[in-house]
């Protein structure tokens, strides 16, 4: 049995960072059996000094190429974030013959186009990459940004605002450093691209996914929602269909029997249709310190592991070939099908509802229910909730334009995906 010591270096004391440095220092003879070795923290580096974090010692630099550049580091741990220093960190790394563990997505998803950080603290990666490794996935779907879950999910059951809790998120640490990308669903885009890109064996452009963010919302249509027997979730969706793949990440009416529609807070769900398991639900922690730790450390002991008996990292903790990979047709957008939800305003006399149908039926939707909310003193005009068939963007988009041109309607026409799974 070897007594190898595998020395780690960590750029970047945030959230994970901090975590990071938890686990290791907790896991003592567990992670050294594990690795048949043991795993030292011996280079710390961060821009701005924290003396309130206790690095066991490690050596402590102000500049994160010092990490890649010291001899004495075998493991470089990227968890400083974004695209442009990290990649140019990691580069460096891999040039001085490091090996290189990271959390960020962004880069992967820019950068690497595979592997990575991917629902926080749910070994989905390794189980798309390994555990399935016999099946044809034909569609993954899941709630893959804790942020967007816990405002939905903290909105729906206290009526909180939304920016009350993406403040609340932030002081968490489950937010990106710039929630925007929490808000407007790139992080749900960028961890989507990278299961998609394993679950099918496809390079995937990272601009290739719809968007549509967590702030298209409101709290009027979690309460209609309700009442109509869905709960909304905001999913990244990459699914076979004709042929081509779709790539799209909104939020979504789900029937509040499905598992994945109580899958609440900053948990994560990953769904996954594959020919021989059949359907699978993956649940756990999307983000945080110790779960996106957790994640971050278990490719640590594979590669310390590795590195201990002295083998290459097989192929399968590489991720598929990039030789093999193919290059998928993404569908329009404008092309994909699914059920509708519309939300509008109209004065509640004869004929409006003779017009809305109308609309509806011009562009070939047909409604599934309609319910019209009761008179009330304070408002001119009634809300009107439409549940369609299953209809292309394209058709609905351009009903919505008719409906909204009518006079007898006010405002915008509030539009959500519904899928029945
Ligand atoms: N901001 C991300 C989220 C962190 O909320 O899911 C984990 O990737």
């Amino acid at each position: 049995m070897t007594t190898q010591t595998i020395k780690v270096g960590i750029c970047g004391l945030g959230t994970v960072g901090e975590g990071e440095i938890a686990l290791l220092s907790e896991g003592g003879d567990v992670l050294s059996n594990r690795v048949g070795g043991t795993i030292e923290l011996v280079h710390v580096a961060t821009r701005t000094p924290k003396p309130e974090v206790d690095t066991l010692g490690a050596r402590d630099s102000r500049d994160v190429f010092d990490v890649a550049r010291d001899p004495n580091v075998d493991v470089l741990i990227e968890l400083i974030g974004g695209t442009t220093v990290a990649k140019e960190l990691v580069v460096e790394a891999l040039n001085q013959g490091k090996h290189v563990v990271t959390a960020n997505k962004a880069l992967l998803a820019d950068a690497l186009r595979f592997e990575a950080a991917v629902a926080g603290g749910i070994p989905v990666i390794e189980a798309v990459k390994t555990s399935l490794a016999g099946n044809h996935v034909s569609s993954v779907a899941g709630i893959i940004n804790g942020t967007g879950n816990f405002i939905l999910t903290e909105m729906a059951a206290k009526g909180r605002e939304f920016s009350d809790v993406l403040a609340e998120a932030q002081a968490l640490g489950y937010a990106e450093a710039d929630p925007t990308f929490d808000v407007d669903g790139t992080d749900a885009a960028q961890k989507l691209v990278l299961l998609a890109s394993l679950a099918f064996g496809a390079r995937i452009d990272p601009d290739a996914p719809f968007k549509q963010g967590v702030d298209s919302v409101a709290p009027a249509d979690i309460e209609y929602a309700r009442e109509l027997g869905y709960r909304i979730k905001h999913l990244g969706i990459a699914k076979h269909a004709s042929d081509a793949l779709q790539l799209r990440v909104h939020p979504t009416l789900i029937p509040e029997a499905k598992a994945i529609a109580q899958v609440d807070g900053v948990l994560n769900a990953v769904m996954i249709n594959a020919s021989g398991v059949g359907e699978l639900l993956l649940v756990g922690p999307g983000a945080g310190s110790r779960p996106t730790a957790s994640a971050v450390m278990a490719d640590v002991v594979s590669l310390a592991r590795s590195i201990a008996s002295n083998e290459q990292p097989s192929i399968h903790s590489m991720g598929v070939g990039v030789s093999t990979m193919s290059q998928p047709v993404i569908c329009d957008i404008n092309e994909v099908a699914s059920a509708w939800y519309l939300r509008l305003d109209a004065e509640d006399k004869p004929g409006v509802m003779a017009s809305l149908t109308q609309c509806l039926s011009q562009c070939g939707i047909g409604i599934e229910s309609l319910i019209q909310k009761p008179e009330s003193a304070a408002l001119a005009k009634v809300p009107v909730i439409l549940m369609t068939d299953e209809a292309p963007t394209r058709a609905v988009e351009q009903a919505i334009a008719n409906i909204e041109a009518l006079p007898s309607v006010g405002g915008p026409v509030a539009c959500l995906r519904v899928e029945n799974f």
